[in-house]
């Protein structure tokens, strides 16, 4: 089983606001559709009803505590453990796309973070549960940076990081970059 983090998280690690995203990015979008296409996404209530419609292409799993949430054109899930249970059933990549109380409760599980980091510190409601990764080790399998322009009002770096003994622990290697994109983008 093979489970994943896809998360967009500001330097002060703010990831919403109680709208949606506190950014337009549509690279960083584009980049998500490309990496859960046809792969199962599991999602808290909130995020769902944030985005207002099931997205196209893969399996939306959304998690609640509410028997009495219907929509049939999810699927409906009560536990992480059911929606493990279906995302494996359905096969593909896991992919756990948020919001911050479901991105807390599968950190322990995940072996791959997406990690986009925007060059900015929002005001927001949610952050990213970060501190349940402090000690773990990882190794970067590919970066990307990407600078602001006309469509995307902040810059930002997309990481793919593998769990790894051997590797680096997260804060000190996003942190480390060397060149002047990596500095500006340092977490606190
Ligand atoms: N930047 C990003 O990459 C990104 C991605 C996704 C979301 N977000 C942001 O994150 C924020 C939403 O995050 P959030 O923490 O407020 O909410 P959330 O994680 O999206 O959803 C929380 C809800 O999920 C259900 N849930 C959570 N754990 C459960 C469990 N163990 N069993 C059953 N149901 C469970 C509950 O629904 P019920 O209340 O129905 O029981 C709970 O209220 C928004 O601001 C959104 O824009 C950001």
């Amino acid at each position: 089983m093979s489970v994943s983090i896809v998360v967009a998280m500001g330097l002060n690690r703010v990831i919403g606001t109680d709208r949606g995203l506190p950014w337009h990015l549509p690279v960083d979008l584009k980049r998500f559709r490309a990496l859960t296409i046809g792969n199962p996404i599991i999602m808290g209530r909130t995020t769902h009803e944030q985005i207002g419609k099931p997205l196209p292409g893969r399996p939306n799993i959304v998690l609640t505590r509410n028997r009495n949430f219907h929509r049939p054109v999810i699927e409906l899930v009560h536990t992480p453990q059911e929606a493990i249970s279906l995302a494996q059933r359905l096969g593909g990549e896991i992919m756990i796309v948020g919001g911050g109380e479901v991105y807390r409760q599968f950190l322990p599980l995940a072996s791959r973070l997406h990690l986009t980091i925007v060059e900015h510190s929002p005001t927001g409601t949610t952050t990213f549960p970060l501190d349940e990764l402090v000690g773990t080790r990882w190794t970067v399998r590919h970066q990307e940076y990407c600078a602001a322009d006309e469509r995307n009002a902040f810059a930002h770096r997309y990481y793919c990081l593998d769990r790894d003994a051997d590797g680096q622990e997260l804060l000190a290697l996003v942190n480390t970059g060397i060149n002047e994109a990596d500095r500006r983008l340092r977490l606190d």
